[in-house]
C-alpha cells in the first residue's frame, strides 16, 4: 500500500465508546485494520458491513481516519434533488432528520420519538408571518415568574369542556350552561347600566340594602290615610 492512500472498505467491528471502527478490505485479501477513528465533528457510528471511505496515513493501513459512508447501491439517499439539504440522525432514514428545500424555501425537523429542548439562558422566537401550534395530546405550561400576553387584534378562546379560572381564593367556573363566580371576600359590579334578567331571581343578604331612585328596599315607609285604606307607594 502506498502512503496517504484513500481506500473504501467495510466496517467489521465498532468501538462505540471511543468512536473508532475496524475496516476490512475484501479487495485486499480481507485485510483488517486496527481500530481507526471517525472524524470527530459529530458522533454517529456506521453499522457493521457499511461501506466507508478511509484515508490512511503514513503508517499504511494500520492508521487512518474514516470519512463516513459514501452513497452506494446499498446506501442510497432517502430522497435527492437540486436544492435539497438533508441530515438523518437515525441509521434508518425518515425516523429522525432535518431537511431544507432551497426551492421553496422550507425547512423541517422530524422525529418519530420524544423531543426535548433545554435552554439554560433565555430564548426569543420571532415569527414574521402566521404561526400555528397544534397539540393532539394534553398541553401543560408552567411559568415560575410573571406572564404577559399582548394582543393587538382580536382574541378568542373556545372551550368544549369546563373552564376554571382561579386567582387567589376566588374561582370563576364556566361549565355547560352554568357560570359560577365564587369570591372569598367581595364581588363588585360597576357600570352605567346593569341588567339582571331571569325566570327565577333570588337575592339573599344578611345585611345590606337596595336603593333605587332614592327609595330604600329595607328602610322605606308608606303612609296610610285611614285604617284599612290602601297605603301610599314606598317612600324613601
Ligand atoms: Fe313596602
Amino acid at each position: 500500500m502506498t502512503r496517504h492512500e484513500v481506500r473504501v472498505g467495510k466496517v467489521s467491528a465498532i468501538d462505540y465508546e471511543r468512536g473508532m471502527i475496524q475496516v476490512v478490505y475484501h479487495d485486499k485479501d480481507d485485510e483488517v485494520t486496527r481500530y481507526i477513528p471517525l472524524l470527530s465533528h459529530e458522533y454517529m457510528m456506521p453499522p457493521v458491513g457499511a461501506l466507508v471511505a478511509v484515508a490512511h496515513l503514513t503508517n499504511g493501513s494500520e492508521a487512518g481516519v474514516v470519512f463516513w459512508r459514501p452513497w452506494s447501491d446499498k446506501n442510497v439517499p432517502p430522497e435527492g434533488y437540486e436544492g435539497l439539504y438533508r441530515k438523518d440522525f437515525d441509521l434508518e432514514p425518515w425516523k429522525c432528520y432535518i431537511r431544507y428545500d432551497a426551492n421553496i424555501p422550507e425547512s423541517l425537523y422530524h422525529t418519530e420519538g420524544d423531543d426535548y429542548v433545554e435552554i439554560v439562558g433565555k430564548q426569543e422566537t420571532l415569527v414574521k408571518k402566521d404561526r400555528k401550534d397544534t397539540t393532539e395530546g394534553n398541553n401543560e405550561e408552567h411559568v415560575t415568574g410573571n406572564r404577559t400576553v399582548t394582543i393587538q387584534g382580536n382574541a378568542g378562546v373556545t372551550v368544549k369542556g369546563k373552564l376554571t379560572l382561579k386567582v387567589g381564593s376566588c374561582t370563576v367556573t364556566i361549565d355547560g350552561g352554568t357560570v359560577t363566580v365564587d369570591a372569598a371576600s367581595k364581588l363588585a359590579m360597576t357600570a352605567p347600566n346593569i341588567t339582571i334578567d331571569g325566570n327565577t331571581v333570588n337575592i339573599t343578604g344578611v345585611s345590606g340594602d337596595c336603593v333605587i331612585s332614592g327609595v330604600s328596599l329595607v328602610h322605606h315607609v308608606h303612609t296610610c290615610p285611614a285604617a284599612g285604606a290602601p297605603t301610599s307607594p314606598p317612600l324613601g
